[in-house]
């Protein structure tokens, strides 16, 4: 079995938010700080959340990304990561009847985005318990800067972070960034002498409409060309892949050197909806078709009321079939989905 939507793209790909808390206020997420919209018994316990992710995987899920909030802000969230990345390893079998190559999905991917904080201390553990690698974000490398992006003085300790994600091997490392006009479009590239030296893969993303404070205005977007041009005027760059597939970003390589390496991601103005292959599950168990949808799916109540897993796999497949073709951004009449990037999941 596997997902399918409406537009014929196969689902691949689930993003899941541990929680809608975190201890950074970056002024494109969560600049106010509003208090967590999910309550404790709203949010999903582990088992909860790790009886979804396998039947996820039974229906073809290839790649989790723990996400939030700040995930590790989630208590004994090793504990989570050790269940997940057994799912690698099991065959997923349910009470649907699959053929026996169906019954061998396995989970292949397991990802984590965090701001870092508290990475030093926790990679080498996190690794052993079966993460594959994690996204670091950063957008600035001046430490009065990020602390004006971020409201901490943290640059120090996400250096640390980054340092101790590569010795403990959670690997490829990316680095997520931001780029905001009059914010941080000054520092383009030194971010990608920033790749290079410390062999990461640096992400440029374009702002999106999800921040919590409503700042976002389309004058503040730098794009994807701009980037690409800024970074190519002083290092020459070699597209890897001449397709983004379903990833979201147009990868590069320099071309004097293997280390490090640049994605740019640009929903804005070069979108990749066409091939989309995600679907999220926020902390309080709803299902979000789309980044930018304006309704969602209870699997928490549909969990609770008692439903097996055949029930369940019924759900989630009719909700895969109400997937948006895109976001629309772009359009005049485009609304700002009342759940931020904070709650959703980056
Ligand atoms: P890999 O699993 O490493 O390939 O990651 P990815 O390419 O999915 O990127 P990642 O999950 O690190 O996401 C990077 C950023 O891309 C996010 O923080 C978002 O800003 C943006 N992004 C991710 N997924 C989507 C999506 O489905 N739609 C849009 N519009 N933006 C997305
Ligand atoms: N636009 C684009 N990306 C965002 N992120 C958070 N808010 C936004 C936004 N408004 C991404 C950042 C961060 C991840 C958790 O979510 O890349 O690293
Ligand atoms: Fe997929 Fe929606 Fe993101 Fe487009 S905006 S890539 S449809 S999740």
């Amino acid at each position: 079995m596997i997902l399918r939507d409406s537009h014929k793209r196969i689902i691949r790909d689930l993003r899941v938010s541990l929680t809608d808390r975190c201890n950074f206020r970056c002024f494109y997420c969560l600049p106010n700080g509003e208090p967590p919209l999910a309550r404790k018994d709203t949010i999903l316990t582990f088992e909860e959340i790790e009886r979804i992710c396998k039947i996820f995987v039974s229906l073809g899920i290839e790649k989790i990304r723990l996400t939030g909030g700040e995930p590790m802000l989630r208590r004994d969230i090793e504990l989570l990561i050790g269940k997940l990345s057994k799912l690698k390893a099991q065959s997923a079998e349910f009470g649907v009847q699959n053929s026996p190559e169906e019954n061998n999905q396995k989970l292949k991917d397991l990802a984590l985005t965090t701001n870092g904080f508290s990475i030093p201390a926790k990679a080498a553990e996190l690794k052993k318990l079966g993460l594959d690698r994690l996204t670091i974000s950063l957008d600035s490398l001046k430490r009065e800067r990020f602390k004006e992006i971020t409201g901490k003085d943290e640059l120090e300790n996400v250096f640390k972070s980054i340092a101790a994600a590569q010795s403990a091997g959670l690997v490829p490392v990316k680095i997520n960034s931001v780029i905001v006009r009059g914010r941080n479009d000054d520092e383009i590239l030194d971010f990608a002498k920033f790749a290079r030296e410390m062999d990461v893969s640096m992400r440029f993303i374009e702002f999106m409409p999800l921040d919590s404070g409503h700042e976002w205005k389309r004058e503040m977007v730098v794009s994807a060309k701009e980037i690409r041009e800024t970074i190519a005027a002083h290092f020459p760059l070699e597209l890897t892949e001449k397709s983004r597939g379903m990833a979201t970003a147009w990868r590069y390589k320099f071309a004097d050197t293997d280390k490090g390496e640049i994605g740019i991601i640009a929903p804005v103005t070069e979108m990749f909806c066409g091939a989309c292959s995600r679907i999220r599950l926020t902390a309080d168990g709803q299902i979000r078709t789309c980044l930018f949808s304006t309704t969602e799916h209870n699997l928490r109540d549909v969990l609770r009321s008692g439903a097996d897993d055949a029930e369940i796999i019924e759900f989630i497949q009719q909700v895969v079939l109400q997937k948006e073709a895109s976001h629309q951004i772009n359009d005049t009449d485009f609304i700002q989905p009342v759940r931020t990037m904070s709650f959703i999941g980056g």
